[in-house]
């Protein structure tokens, strides 16, 4: 080879390194942000990062844009590995061409999401951009449109994560949404179908873009955002613990660590959690906290539907998804963005192999005109659908109220729960004992003189006769009643015995999840 090819290969390669000129990257650093290849740099093993199409270019004429192809077309692509595990990675260059996305972006990101199906690793996309680019017209939809179909076909095949670090506008967030999990950067992430402008053209409504589709926004009220982090650091390093719990793909067993939390550690102050009083509120976390390998978790979705914890942990070294009322919020209601937010967390963990471990402590499903109009009935039935249909192995513990549908939705036994517990303080039955008083005895009260005394009689008899687990321990419901103590040993040998659970279904394209 002469010097001559080596040298031009080595300026086209500085020249593509440098992405754009130093005042646009200076901007792009004054806002807090980390160019593309700093952030990759961050994310994976150090020294591990292999790009591919460095020279990409994009062909377009239009608008002077054939006076303008940077090399690479705006974004950087490639695998690199995270714990020694192949990941494969596309992070979008703002500062070039505003990372939008033409024909070569689109492309370069398609070849590594057809890698990643491929090679059964997992993709992880770092989203900042001005979305499809203007200039190339029907070729910037084509290639968001290549982008969504491959996210749908790795759909439960490889994790998919996208981070979302700059704009994310217009029909780009679908790409986002179309994947497992969306981390948003607090202050530079945004994402929205239609920005401010339009939206008080349309609409005549005033918002900024931050109260529009601001990370906060999405992680509290919309339920986009799994997670937020502070900055671009923080959001990397979220999305390698994140990926520790799950596997390369759908045939894998999730990450094993070896444990140095006994299996067999019992743990007395959990006798002591659940308050006499049935409406007093404990925290959930802290049973869970108490049960877990060394009290190590990470919560998914923490701020969006918080009466339902969800989330990932370890027991015995295996990883666990856990789902679990948290009778602090609400008293633990199922409510609309609840069910929504378990629903998709059940089918994620069946998706990739991961027990699915329930906690129970709910009054039912929420009532309200909202709630019924706003479709608690077809919302609710998603819940009912991502448990009866999950495969993995599914242990339940209820640790207090276990309320008419709640009871039968929160992987009982009637929806083929492997091991269903329950804490002797467990009350299972179809409502709550003033509801149910009302309704069975209200001829009995209508007539009686004194009204509220005959009504505290008949809800202790009512209290005494199903506040209690034995009945349905009686009837096989439940496994076993256990004292809360035990609940980590208990669990971890259900794990065990259930390690070698194979379930089949019967055949069919797909079912009909109600959406
Ligand atoms: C081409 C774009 C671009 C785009 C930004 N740029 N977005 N070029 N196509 N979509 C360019 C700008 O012209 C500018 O180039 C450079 O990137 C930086 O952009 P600025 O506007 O200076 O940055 P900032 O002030 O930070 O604003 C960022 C922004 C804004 C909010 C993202 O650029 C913006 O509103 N862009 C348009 C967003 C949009 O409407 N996209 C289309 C959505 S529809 P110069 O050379 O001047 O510095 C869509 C459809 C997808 O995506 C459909 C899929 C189904």
């Amino acid at each position: 080879m002469t010097g001559t090819a080596l040298e031009h290969l080595e300026e086209m390669e500085a020249q593509a390194r440098q992405g754009s000129d130093p005042e646009r990257v200076e901007r792009h650093h004054a806002q807090g942000k980390m160019t593309a290849r700093e952030r990759l740099e961050a994310l994976l093993d150090p020294g591990s990062f292999f790009e591919m199409d460095t020279f990409a270019t994009h062909r377009a004429r239009e608008f002077g844009l054939d006076q303008n192809r940077p090399l690479g077309d705006g974004v950087v692509t490639g695998w690199g590995e995270i714990d020694g595990r192949i990941v494969y990675v596309f992070a979008q260059d703002f500062t070039v061409l505003g990372g939008s996305v033409g024909e070569a972006h689109g492309r370069k990101i398609c070849k590594v999401l057809d890698l990643a199906l491929e090679n059964g690793a997992p993709l992880i996309g770092l989203n900042d951009s001005g979305g499809a680019r203007i200039q190339e017209g029907v070729y910037a939809l084509a290639a968001y449109g290549d982008i969504f179909y491959r996210n749908t076909l790795a759909s439960g095949v490889i994790p998919q994560i996208s981070i979302v670090m700059g704009p994310c506008a217009g029909g780009a967030v679908y790409s986002p949404a179309l994947t497992d999990f969306v981390v948003m950067v607090d202050g530079t992430a945004q994402m929205f179908i239609t920005g401010p402008d339009v939206i008080r053209a349309v609409t005549h409504e005033e918002i900024t873009r931050e109260d529009l589709g601001g990370a906060k926004v999405h992680h509290r009220t919309s339920g986009v955002a799994h997670f937020t982090a502070g900055d671009d650091a923080e959001a990397l390093a979220l999305a390698r613990q994140l990926l520790s719990y799950l596997p390369s793909n759908n045939a894998e067993d999730p990450p094993y660590l070896s444990p140095t939390d006994s299996p067999d550690r019992t743990d007395e102050e959990l006798d002591r959690l659940v308050p006499e009083d049935p409406t007093q509120e404990y925290n959930m976390w802290e049973v869970i906290q108490r049960v877990v390998d060394d009290g190590e978790y990470l919560e998914v979705q923490a701020g969006f539907a918080p009466n339902l914890i969800v989330g990932f942990a370890r027991l015995a070294g295996y990883v666990v998804g856990l789902v679990a009322q948290q009778p602090a919020v609400l008293a633990g209601v199922l409510d609309i963005d609840a069910v929504n937010k378990g629903a998709r967390f059940i089918r994620f963990c069946d998706c990739f192999n991961i027990p699915l471990i329930t906690f129970t402590d709910t009054p039912g499903f929420m009532p309200g005109v909202a709630q019924e109009h706003g479709g608690i009935i077809r919302h609710g039935a998603k819940m009912i659908y991502a448990y009866a249909e999950a495969t993995v192995p599914k242990l339940s513990i209820i640790t207090r109220k276990a309320y008419g549908g709640a009871y039968i939705v929160m992987s009982s036994k009637h929806l083929r729960g492997d091991i269903c517990l329950a804490w002797p303080t467990a009350e299972i039955a179809v409502m709550g004992p003033e509801g149910a008083v009302n309704v069975i005895f209200r001829r009995e009260l209508a007539q009686a003189e004194d009204r509220d005394v005959v009504r505290e009689q008949l809800v202790q008899e009512y209290r005494e006769q199903f506040t209690n687990p034995y009945i349905a321990a009686a009837q096989g419901y439940l496994d076993e009643v256990i004292a809360p103590h035990r609940t980590r040993p208990a669990l971890i040998r259900s794990l065990q015995m259930l390690r070698s659970k194979r379930l089949r279904r019967p055949p069919r394209k797909h079912g009909n999840i109600p959406l």
